[in-house]
């Protein structure tokens, strides 16, 4: 039977009595991202198997508009690695993925049928990353299960001008996130999130706890994991130093503009997000 107290212990820093986590559950509790991979392979018939689970994973309206590239080739995950700089770990993964939102493939049945694709617009580009990320999700739930690690890098979107013609995206199609996948070096600390109580409304939306809440999470993460002065986000923007907790780090990072030329992308990959 899983430890429940000590799986909602570890993942948000309280307990939560009269919570009791079934043990079929227990390991998403339990899970985390990995950097760091040794160097054996991942072979195609396990890859082969984790994709059939990703595939697996709900699709809205059954169009399954989704696409993913595998990359094994490693001076081309280098490539991808180098240009993004502050992550060398990516090049140390034996398989290094490309989800994909696709909105391309409608276009071309509807072309197979010659009738319109009148849907280039948000709702379709909401659609093609939503299937997308929970195909990566159903891929990551599957990895852990096989004792594999994975890390989602979103990093390939601030590389979009290189990362899409190296992997041939045609219109429609762009990247939402890459997974680089391997065996674990080590397992790293569960990252603590906020509470349920702030993120979990009942009937109606109610954030008017908020501050109050954010408060004691920000010094009950700072007691397990402070953040090094470092290490903070918008380090030049905004000075260093020590004692900085996750929601202050959160705003450094969210008061600076990021990717700000993805809708313009978008738009040259023939969405027009109206
Ligand atoms: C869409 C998405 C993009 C991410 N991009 C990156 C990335 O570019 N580089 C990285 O090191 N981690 C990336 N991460 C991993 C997060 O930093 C990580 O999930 C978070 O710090 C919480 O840690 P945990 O997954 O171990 O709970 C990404 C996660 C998601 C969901």
């Amino acid at each position: 039977m899983a430890d429940s107290q000590a799986l909602l212990k570890a993942r948000y820093g309280i307990e939560q009595p009269g919570t009791k986590v079934p043990d079929a559950i227990a390991p998403l509790l339990d899970r985390r991202v990995t950097r760091r991979y040794t160097e054996q392979d991942v072979p195609d018939s396990l890859l082969d198997a984790l994709l059939a689970a990703a595939q697996s994973a709900p699709a809205k309206s059954d169009l399954q508009q989704f696409s993913v590239v595998v990359m094994r080739d490693k001076p081309r995950i280098k490539q991808i690695a180098d240009w993004i700089g502050t992550m060398d770990w990516i090049a140390t993964a034996p398989v290094f993925l490309v989800w994909c939102g696709d909105m391309r493939r409608g276009q071309r049945l509807c072309a197979m049928h010659d009738m319109p694709h009148a849907n280039n617009n948000m709702d379709t580009f909401l659609n093609t990353a939503v299937d997308c990320s929970l195909a990566m999700a159903q891929f990551m739930a599957a990895a852990d299960a096989v004792g594999l690690g994975t890390c989602p890098i979103s990093y390939v979107r601030s590389h979009i001008e290189r990362v899409s013609p190296l992997l041939g995206l045609p219109n429609g199609v762009y990247p939402v996130a890459g997974l680089s996948v391997g065996w674990p070096v080590f397992r790293r600390p569960v990252s603590m999130r906020l509470p349920p109580t702030v993120v979990v409304h009942r009937e109606r939306y109610d954030d008017s706890a908020m501050e109050t809440e954010v408060a004691a999470y920000d010094q009950r993460r700072a007691a397990r994991d402070p953040i090094a002065a470092g290490s903070l986000k918008n380090n030049d923007v905004y000075p260093p130093r020590d004692g900085v907790g996750w929601s202050e780090n959160v705003a450094r990072q969210l008061s600076v503009p990021e990717r700000f030329g993805f809708g313009a992308y978008l738009k040259t990959k023939g969405f027009d997000l109206a």
